[in-house]
């Protein structure tokens, strides 16, 4: 079976576009792949590092993970932090990156803009880092969203670097989506992508009850419709048409895609429409979510048993790696 990664940082609980641009892929991978979710709560320092809240949101991201379909009994589900291995191999890697080359990555520069007084070394390697989440169990797809894309290129250099010099030990990773596109979920403000942090009313997330999401959907910007038949959605149309497309019946898309080509849409039926159905979509997952949540046990279970198996893969590699390297005496 073909090795599958990804992960996701407990920066806060998880929103559409964590689902959409991923989440929702690791559902339909976990049968026909050896898979590896977990939750990167080292990247989360990098940006976060008040921890008060982190050992909520931890639990929390893999209550939802759970609540959206991962069955830990077919994937090893873990924390990054139970997995130390994954530190060793950073620390090689970290000599194979270039500091000219982690300086011109774009999430780098705007991190820079965003905290300019906490420009700390583990923002610069963060990509090492995520090439080492990888690399750890040697993994081919990476089902992650679009903002991830440089990420994965970072990855496979690296990978490359290390065959060149040690010999071949990792193949080579790429970012996965089942409709070859990856997916962007822009934020309903229409400014940039969905994100955990930035605009709170613009962002939906999947812990939010019926009368918040029916709130923040009904504030989505629009526009005053096209100006003639058959016009082409601007993005942040097209994000409420995308929203609509993953929670409502094709039909009700359909009826709302025709008044558009044919310039009688009502945003706010369409609004509407889609507050509904999100709603609808998100209550059982919000609920089994939160009662996961509530169990201790069950979730030091998950964790202790998805970090077993995570480490027997990253032992293997990391055996490998200081055979190639020599670093074994
Ligand atoms: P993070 O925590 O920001 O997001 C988790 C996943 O959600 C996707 N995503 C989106 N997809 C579409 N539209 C959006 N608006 C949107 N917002 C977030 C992300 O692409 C990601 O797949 N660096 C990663 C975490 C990470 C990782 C890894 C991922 C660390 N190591 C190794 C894959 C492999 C991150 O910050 O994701």
């Amino acid at each position: 079976k073909e090795v599958v990664l990804s992960g996701i940082r407990p920066t806060g609980f998880l929103h559409l576009g964590n689902y959409f641009g991923a989440m929702r892929n690791y559902v339909r991978m976990q049968d026909e792949y050896n898979c590896y979710f977990f939750v990167a709560d080292w990247h989360s320092l990098t940006t976060h590092p008040d921890t008060k809240a982190l050992k909520t949101s931890v639990h929390r991201v893999i209550a939802e993970n759970i609540a959206c379909g991962l069955d830990p009994q077919k994937v090893s589900l873990y924390v990054q932090s139970d997995v130390p291995e994954i530190a060793e191999l950073y620390l090689y890697l970290n000599t194979l990156a270039y500091k000219g080359e982690l300086e011109k990555v774009p999430t780098f520069k705007d991190k820079v803009r965003l905290q300019p007084d906490n420009v700390n070394a583990g923002l610069l390697t963060y990509p090492v880092l995520m090439a080492a989440d990888i690399l750890i169990h040697r993994a081919v797809k990476v089902p992650v969203g679009k903002d991830q894309e440089q990420h994965l290129e970072m990855a496979r250099n690296f990978a490359d670097r290390f065959n060149h010099r040690y010999g071949e030990v990792f193949p080579q990773p790429r970012a996965f989506n089942f409709s070859k596109e990856l997916v962007k979920i822009l934020s309903l403000d229409g400014n940039g992508k969905m994100s955990k942090s930035e605009n709170q009313m613009a962002t939906i997330y999947l812990s939010d009850e019926g009368e918040l999401v029916k709130k923040k959907i009904m504030k989505a910007k629009t526009d005053g419709g096209p100006a003639e038949d058959n016009a082409e959605k601007p993005d942040y149309i097209q994000n409420l048409f995308t929203l609509m497309s993953l929670v409502s019946s094709d039909d009700v898309v359909k009826k709302f895609e025709v008044d558009y080509s044919q310039c009688n849409i009502r945003y706010g039926d369409l609004k509407k429409q889609l507050a509904e159905d999100m709603a609808v979509f998100l209550k059982p997952i919000r609920e089994k979510a939160t009662a996961i949540q509530n169990d201790n046990a069950y979730l030091q279970k998950i964790m202790r048993e998805g970090a077993e198996k995570a480490r027997a893969s990253a032992r293997a590699t990391i055996n490998i790696v200081r055979e190639s390297m020599g670093v074994k005496y």
